[in-house]
């Protein structure tokens, strides 16, 4: 039996590098070796305000994204979280079983809700809805970066409760993949090393959009913050900067960091971070292009609508098994 892969993109803007490098990348990789369900999670993006209008547009851009990276919807199913309306009943069923310390006590939750002038119940409750995305696929394996480290504990931390209340196992507890950070597992934003590469960053020359313009991704990358010791060194805690800029090389290079550090060891920053660009904008290419094709009228509704099917129906089993549990239906 092959495994069942599980993962989930918000849409709440331009995917970036960082989604690319820390998650989309893998998600093509597994979907040759597991059953996948990509999902653009569009009920999570609720939890900040959205104008419903770019949302609209937003859902169906990450969409394409992911099949423009090398998602084959014929292989992988992908699909919109709205559409199956599981998600939503799964997650009211498992916030029953969630305490809201245990969600008060989320880094996300207290660094969003920071900045946010009203908190709702949605972006306490928003790793409830995830667990909800996970769990009701039994899936084993969930492909992500490290940023979700802490929602992937809650999402087995509940499992387990619910597994223990019933004496077996109704939901399968899921594992973690999550790259190491010299592969992609958190890449950090081009202007400030310390803070990871966001969509919702203000600046847009934090991050690359992975649809930005080959001039644009130069731009971007030769002005990136590095550091005054000229020296091309991976070292995450002394030097981040370059340190994120030599993952990006190497991941897009397919060299290792080493090869990378020895080839540029007598040249300074201006050269490496010009050679960087190249890179990025040739990793970027196929995607950019591909996604042209996907622009006809319908072709992506298409896609969406035969995954939502498929996503309704291997969810169905799971929601039912809990609902009886637990004394519904
Ligand atoms: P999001 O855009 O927050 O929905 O994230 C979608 C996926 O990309 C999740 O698996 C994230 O962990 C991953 N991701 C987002 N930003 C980064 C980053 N800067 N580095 C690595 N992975 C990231
Ligand atoms: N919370 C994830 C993020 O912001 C997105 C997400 C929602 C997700 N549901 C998921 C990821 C289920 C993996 C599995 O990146």
């Amino acid at each position: 039996m092959k495994k069942r892969v599980f993962s989930g993109v918000q849409p709440s803007g331009a995917l970036t590098l960082g989604n690319y490098l820390g998650a989309i990348r893998n998600f093509v990789e597994l979907q040759h070796e597991a059953d996948c369900f990509f999902c653009v999670v569009d009920l999570h993006s609720l939890t900040v305000p959205q104008d419903p209008v770019v949302l609209k547009e937003n859902i169906k851009n990450t969409a394409r994204l992911f099949v423009a990276a090398g998602i084959d919807p014929e292989v992988s199913t992908i699909f919109v979280q709205s559409q199956v309306p599981a998600h939503a009943e799964l997650s009211w069923l498992l916030e029953c079983h969630t305490y809201i310390g245990e969600l008060k006590r989320m880094t996300q939750f207290k660094d969003k809700a920071q900045k946010q002038e009203v908190v709702t119940t949605g972006l306490l409750t928003y790793p409830v809805l995830m667990a909800a995305d996970i769990l009701l696929y039994n899936t084993d394996l969930v492909p992500v970066g490290e940023d979700q480290k802490q929602h992937l504990e809650i999402t087995r931390d509940l499992a387990v409760r619910v597994n223990n209340r019933f004496q077996e196992e109704v939901f399968k507890v899921p594992e973690p993949y999550i790259p190491p950070r010299s592969k992609g597992g958190r890449i950090m934003s081009l202007t400030d090393p310390l803070e990871k590469m966001s969509k919702s960053s203000p600046n847009p020359k934090s991050y690359i959009a992975l649809l930005d313009p080959p001039e644009v991704i130069k731009k971007k990358i030769m002005s990136a913050v590095t550091d005054s010791e000229a020296v091309i060194r991976y070292d995450e805690e002394a030097k981040p900067a370059i340190s994120n800029l030599l993952v990006i090389y190497s991941l897009c290079s397919g060299q290792s960091i080493e090869a990378i550090t020895e080839q540029y060891a007598s040249t300074g920053y201006g050269q490496f971070k010009k050679d960087l660009a190249e890179l990025v904008i040739e990793t970027l290419r196929p995607l950019q292009e591909k996604v042209k094709t996907l622009s006809a009228p319908g072709a992506i509704e298409r896609i969406l609508e035969a995954g939502a099917e498929k996503a309704r129906a291997a969810a169905a089993p799971h929601l039912r098994r809990f609902q009886e549990k637990l004394g519904l239906r």
